[in-house]
């Protein structure tokens, strides 16, 4: 599919983001701020999917087409992290893929895996101890560092037991970016596994999987791929793939020319080649055709610029947040930052909603006014993607500001924090 963005357009300059800004019709609904939960579906992908489930209607579906739509979306992606297509596979969502990866190695009673419990979302922590449960390894856990990630911490864990490292890039609360290539150093230096849940920086971080040294990279597309629930992608280094058994075999995932009903040698064929061999039966077509017209832009764009635009959004959001007096957690913009900024200093337990009655207040008088956010740890979770611009940032500040006017003793109460 054709982008109309113009190649000439594509800098980072106003012209460009208002010409992206124009293919979200939900852009122009409040300021939508809640990329962590999920993006606003970009036209073009709603587009492609129509013409899917068009073709399904009248029985038109042209079978090669979907695969070659397969191809082109793994290569699409292999650009987007920096990798070769072969080190790509196809994955129902960021726990799957995990889980994948994670049974697919040869485990040895009292191996174990390094994470942190604390600040990891449940996907990159339940397929550990379903491991742990089958396999007899152990999970060690590390602590967070004031709702950081830390590094030393991380690097402090690993002994000669420890298989592999799993992290978040960007935790989906408070959203700190974590310094993966330091860590993927290491583990390249000691012989660990790196896992790196990219669920919250893909499409928005800079992503290079060879500079992280990364092992397995494992997303999803309802977010900065701006797509739909249900699809994700892995990457697995090439050297590594080759080394690992997947759960599952299946047509797909070992290496056979010709129709996908030809059953060739199950009892000796040979793996496909790389993260191929984790492929599963047929495709998620819708979710497939979906994501390619978003990636595609992404990559007409450039991570680099996407990643500067979309963080400087941020930033800009933190800093104007604070200076109304109000706590963004973990303070002024820094190396720490990403694409979310999240309001309160207390991290907590609650999703959705929350027993801080200020907290609450706030967050209730934005949606009231239709600015789109959500509650995540205890902490008010604002999120950027391409689509938001600078007005975005003055309503939602400006909504705000008359909170704290009209709510002056709670809001005294939140900004005393
Ligand atoms: C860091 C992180 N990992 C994983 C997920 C989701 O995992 P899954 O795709 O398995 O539902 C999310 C959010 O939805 C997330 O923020």
């Amino acid at each position: 599919m054709e982008l109309a963005l113009e190649k000439t357009m594509i800098q980072n300059e106003p012209s460009c983001w208002h010409a992206v800004r124009s293919r979200f019709p939900g852009a122009e609904e409040g300021p939508y701020l809640d990329l962590s939960g999920r993006s606003l579906l970009f036209e073009d992908g709603r587009t492609a999917l129509n013409a899917h489930l068009d073709a399904l209607s009248v029985g038109l579906v042209d079978k090669g087409a979907l695969f070659e739509a397969v191809e082109s979306t793994r290569a699409l992606f292999a650009d987007l992290i920096r990798c070769e297509p072969d080190e790509i596979c196809f994955t129902r969502n960021v726990t799957d893929g995990i889980a994948a990866f994670g049974t697919s190695i040869e485990w040895k009673r009292g191996d174990t895996v390094v994470i942190c419990e604390a600040l990891e979302h449940p996907a990159n922590v339940y397929p550990w101890f379903g491991i742990s449960r089958k396999f007899g390894i152990d999970v060690r856990s590390v602590a967070s560092d004031r709702g950081a990630l830390s590094l030393e911490k991380i690097i402090d864990a690993i002994d000669s037991t420890t298989r592999v490292v799993a992290v978040s890039a960007v935790s989906f609360a408070p959203g700190f970016t974590f310094p993966v290539a330091e860590l993927g150093a290491e583990c390249r230096r000691r012989g660990v596994l790196l896992l790196v849940d990219a669920a919250q920086a893909i499409g928005v971080a800079n992503i290079d999987a060879r500079q992280w040294k990364a092992d397995a990279i494992v997303a999803s597309t309802q977010k900065g791929l701006m797509a739909l629930y249900g699809l994700g992608f892995m990457f697995v280094r090439q050297e590594v793939a080759e080394t690992l058994k997947p759960a599952y075999l299946s047509r797909f995932g070992v290496d056979q020319e010709g129709h996908e009903a030809h059953l060739g040698n199950p009892s000796s064929d040979a793996y496909a080649p790389g993260a191929r061999r984790f492929d599963v039966g047929n495709y998620n077509y819708p979710g497939i055709v979906t994501v390619a017209p978003a990636i595609r832009m992404l990559l007409e764009l450039g991570q680099e610029q996407v990643e500067s635009y979309v963080f400087g959004l941020a930033r800009e959001f933190a800093n104007r947040i604070l200076d109304l007096g109000l706590p963004v957690f973990g303070g002024r913009p820094g190396s720490h930052s990403s694409q979310i900024v999240t309001v309160g200093s207390d991290l907590g337990s609650e999703h959705d909603s929350t027993g801080d009655h200020d907290m609450l207040s706030l967050y209730e008088h934005l949606s009231a006014n239709r600015v789109r956010l959500s509650i995540r740890r205890n902490l008010l979770r604002f999120s950027f993607h391409i689509y938001n611009n600078e007005s975005d940032i003055d309503t939602a500040v400006a909504f705000v500001a008359q909170w704290i006017e009209r709510h002056g003793s709670d809001a005294r109460a939140l900004t005393r924090t």
